[in-house]
C-alpha cells in the first residue's frame, strides 16, 4: 500500500476520506478525537500545496438527507483546529459540489456533506463512486474506522482515480495494529469488555491464539458466569451464546491462556438509575438485581493479572459507564493500564470515551480510532478498503 508521504500532491485537488463519525449531542461534538487524528494528513497535503475535498459519513442515516446527521458541526470544529476556513458543501455529489471543488485554490478546504445521505455510498454503487471520484485528482483514505466496510468512498472510488493511497492515520493504525502485534512482547494480555459476547466472539477467538492472559469484563461477563452455572439476576445476558462462552473457556484452558472474569459486581436495578445498590460476589447475585459494573475485588484481580504484562490490548468498558454510578470499574482499569510499563493498545468508541474522561490519553502507546474496524483488523479479517488500496500500489 502506498501512503500520502510518498505521493506528489502539489497543485492537485486531493479527495480525502476521513472518519468523522464523531459522537454528537444535538450539534455539539462530544469527542473530537477523530477530527484531531486526521490533522497530520490534512496538514501534510496542505503544506505540499494541495487543495482538499474532505468526505466522511456520520451516523447511520437511511440513504437520504437528515439534518440530525449533518457534518456542519464538524466543519466548524475542523476550521478551528486547522486554523483556516473550511467551506461546507451542501451535498457530497452533484453539479454544485463539483463546481465548488473545481474552484478550490491550493490551501483551500471543502468538507462534503454526509456520504450516507446517498444510498450509493453503502451499496458501493459504481455511479456514486464515479461522481465522488470526479471531485479529486488524488485519493487518500485516512478513514481507518470505516475501512472494514465495502462502501463507495473507501472501495468503489479507487476504481475511478489513478493515484490512490492511505493517509498518515491509516499508516499509523496499520503499523501499530499490524506490525506491533505480529511479534508482541510477552506477557501479552487482552482485556475485552462491552455488552455483547456476540459482537466480540471473533476477537475473543482470534486473540486466544496470541495472548497469555485474557480478561473478560462488562455485561459480556454475565454470559460467561451464567454458562458456568451462576445466577445473574436480571442482568443482560445472551442465553443463545452460553455454549459459545463455555467453549471459549474450555479453549483457553486447552491453550494455556489464563482466563479471568470479574469476581465481584456493583449491582443496581436500572443502568440509568443513579444509585448502586451494593457490591456482591459472583456467587451471590440476587434475582431482582442487575450487574452493572465490576467491583473492587475484580479491580485488584485485574491489576494483578496485568501488572507484569509487556503488551496489553484493551477494548470495551467494564460496566454501564455512561452512568457515573457504574463507571468506576472502567475508570479504575483505565488508570491501571495507563500506568503500565508496556505497549498498551486501546480501541473502540466506548474505550476512547473512558480514556478521554480520565484525561489519560497521552499515557497509552496507541489509541486506535477504529471501533468495528479495530476488532475486525485484529481478528485478521479482510479489510475491503485496504484490499482496494493494495490493488492500486
Ligand atoms: C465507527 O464509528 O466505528 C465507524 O465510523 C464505522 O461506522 P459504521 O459502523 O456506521 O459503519
Amino acid at each position: 500500500m502506498r501512503f500520502l508521504d510518498e505521493m506528489t500532491v502539489s497543485g492537485k485537488r486531493v479527495l480525502i476520506r476521513v472518519d468523522y463519525n464523531v459522537p454528537l449531542k444535538g450539534d455539539v461534538i462530544v469527542d473530537d478525537n477523530r477530527i484531531k487524528q486526521s490533522l497530520p494528513t490534512l496538514n501534510l497535503a496542505l503544506d505540499r500545496g494541495a487543495s482538499l475535498v474532505i468526505c466522511s459519513h456520520l451516523g447511520r442515516p437511511k440513504g437520504a438527507p437528515d439534518p440530525a446527521f449533518s457534518l456542519k458541526p464538524v466543519a466548524a470544529r475542523l476550521s478551528e483546529l486547522l486554523g483556516r476556513q473550511v467551506v461546507m458543501a451542501p451535498d457530497c455529489i452533484g453539479p454544485q459540489v463539483q463546481a465548488m471543488a473545481q474552484s478550490l485554490a491550493p490551501g483551500q478546504v471543502l468538507l462534503l456533506e454526509n456520504l450516507r445521505f446517498h444510498p450509493g455510498e453503502t451499496k458501493n454503487d459504481p455511479d456514486f463512486s464515479r461522481e465522488l471520484a470526479g471531485l479529486g485528482q488524488v485519493y487518500v483514505n485516512d478513514a481507518f474506522g470505516a475501512s472494514h466496510r465495502a462502501h463507495a468512498s473507501v472501495v468503489g472510488v479507487t476504481e475511478f482515480i489513478d493515484d490512490c493511497c492511505g493517509g498518515l492515520l491509516l499508516k499509523k493504525e496499520w503499523q501499530y495494529l499490524g506490525e506491533a502485534l505480529k511479534d508482541p512482547q510477552r506477557p501479552f494480555a487482552a482485556i475485552i469488555g462491552g455488552a455483547k459476547v456476540s459482537s466480540k466472539l471473533g476477537i475473543l477467538k482470534a486473540l486466544m491464539d496470541k495472548v497469555d492472559s485474557m480478561i473478560v469484563g462488562g455485561a459480556m461477563a454475565n454470559t460467561f458466569r451464567k454458562a458456568q452455572g451462576f445466577e445473574v439476576g436480571k442482568s443482560l445476558v445472551e442465553d443463545e451464546l452460553l455454549e459459545d462462552a463455555m467453549a471459549i473457556m474450555v479453549e483457553a484452558r486447552e491453550k494455556g491462556v489464563k482466563f479471568y472474569l470479574p469476581v465481584d459486581f456493583i449491582l443496581g436495578t436500572d443502568p440509568k438509575g443513579g444509585i448502586a445498590s451494593g457490591v456482591r460476589t459472583y456467587q451471590d447475585i440476587p434475582a431482582g438485581e442487575m450487574i452493572l459494573d465490576t467491583g473492587p475485588a475484580s479491580h485488584t484481580l485485574f491489576a494483578e493479572v496485568i501488572k507484569n504484562a509487556k503488551t496489553v490490548i484493551w477494548n470495551g468498558p467494564m460496566g454501564a459507564f455512561e452512568n457515573p454510578a457504574f463507571a468506576q470499574g472502567s475508570i479504575n482499569l483505565c488508570r491501571v493500564v495507563a500506568a503500565l510499563d508496556a505497549m498498551t493498545i486501546l480501541g473502540g468508541g466506548d474505550t476512547n470515551v473512558i480514556v478521554e474522561q480520565t484525561g489519560l490519553t497521552d499515557k497509552f502507546s496507541f489509541i486506535s480510532t477504529g471501533g468495528g474496524s479495530f476488532l475486525e483488523f485484529l481478528e485478521g479479517k479482510e479489510m475491503p478498503a485496504f484490499t482496494a488500496l493494495e490493488k492500486k500500489s
